[in-house]
């Protein structure tokens, strides 16, 4: 079953909670004093959202105090924060964006808040509910989309490029797209199916950047990890996220001649100067502790070689 399928996303206005709390982790990040992002509507779409999870929108003077509740969810603003910034930094990079398309785009706001070539187009596709919530909440804001913004409708586990073509996207134009967040929640063979879908309408000149999906298996360990997860932030992690062993988007990607790089949250974590802990750095010890542990999507498992990121080019 699809995140959309699942009850425990039935609350909250029907959104899904992971959407809110990934617009949270946006919402604290953008209040650091050493911001790496800065989302304006991140806060006001967390707070019309009415959650009743305790989510954070503000990075707290001490959060090695923040309330127990609190604190799984600001580490993960951390990881959240230089996502962000990893991702809009590459769509700001190579050559102007003029179609791209965000699958399972949640509460992202980049259309609103990035700079667009002239012309650009965005689709950004997720459940009805949570791109009507968000058009609301933002067309409240006055806020206006700095390109043409397309939102569409569409069950990613399902086939969509019909969709995606009667919306107006071209498969002969180079196209750019975004997978935040959104593989942990999807199948094996939905995952496969998505990127193969990405492949097979990207034209020259496309680029992908893609957060990889870490394999989770139902082992006692990993279990254990997601409910303690789950029990202390009230986010059902371990009915969420799909237990699959998913597909490598970089060999999916190679195969179909793209040229794909790497990218451990380590890097990440080193390029922003950021330590996932919410101890102050020389508390952590050098370095601090494992990155690529305590994330949303990215869950500790034994084997972090599969997480971090994917971007990729289609020559
Ligand atoms: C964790 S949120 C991330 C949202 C956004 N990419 C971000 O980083 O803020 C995952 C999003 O994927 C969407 N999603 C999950 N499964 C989906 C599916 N089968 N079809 C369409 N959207 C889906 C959810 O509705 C949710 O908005």
């Amino acid at each position: 079953m699809t995140e959309q399928g699942r009850s425990p996303e039935l609350e909250d206005q029907g959104l899904p909670q992971t959407a809110l709390a990934v617009a949270a982790g946006r919402a604290v990040e953008t209040s650091r004093a050493d911001a790496l992002v800065a989302d304006p509507f991140a806060s006001a779409l967390v707070v019309a959202a009415r959650s009743h999870l305790d989510l954070p929108t503000v990075w707290p003077a001490e959060p090695a105090e923040a309330p127990p509740l609190q604190q799984p969810l600001l580490l993960a603003s951390i990881y959240i924060g230089m996502r962000t910034r990893f991702i809009d930094d590459f769509l700001q990079s190579g050559p102007p964006a003029t179609q791209t398309v965000v699958l399972g785009a949640g509460l992202d706001t980049r259309a609103f808040r990035l700079p667009w070539p002239a012309g650009a187009k965005v689709f950004e596709i997720d459940s009805a509910n949570v791109l009507e919530f968000k058009a609301h909440v933002l067309s409240r804001l006055s806020a206006e989309p700095r390109c043409e913004l397309i939102p569409l409708p569409a069950d990613l586990s399902l086939p969509w490029r019909e969709g995606l073509l009667a919306a107006g996207f071209d498969p002969a134009r180079p196209t750019t797209w975004v997978l935040e967040g959104l593989l942990p929640y999807l199948d094996a063979a939905a995952q496969g199916a998505v990127l193969e879908e990405v492949a097979a309408l990207s034209a020259q000149g496309s680029r992908a950047v893609i957060e990889r999906a870490v394999a989770l298996p139902k082992t006692d360990d990993i279990e254990a990890k997601l409910r303690e997860f789950s029990e202390q932030t009230g986010l059902p992690m371990s009915e969420l996220l799909a237990r699959a062993d998913p597909p490598d988007p970089a060999e999916l990607l190679d195969a179909a001649g793209w040229r794909c790089t790497g990218h451990t949250v380590e890097e990440l974590c080193s390029m922003y100067g950021r330590v996932l802990s919410l101890a102050a750095p020389d508390a952590a010890g050098p370095g601090g502790p494992a990155p690529g542990g305590p994330a949303l999507e990215q869950q500790p498992t034994p084997d972090q070689s599969r997480g971090g990121f994917v971007t990729a080019l289609r020559p």
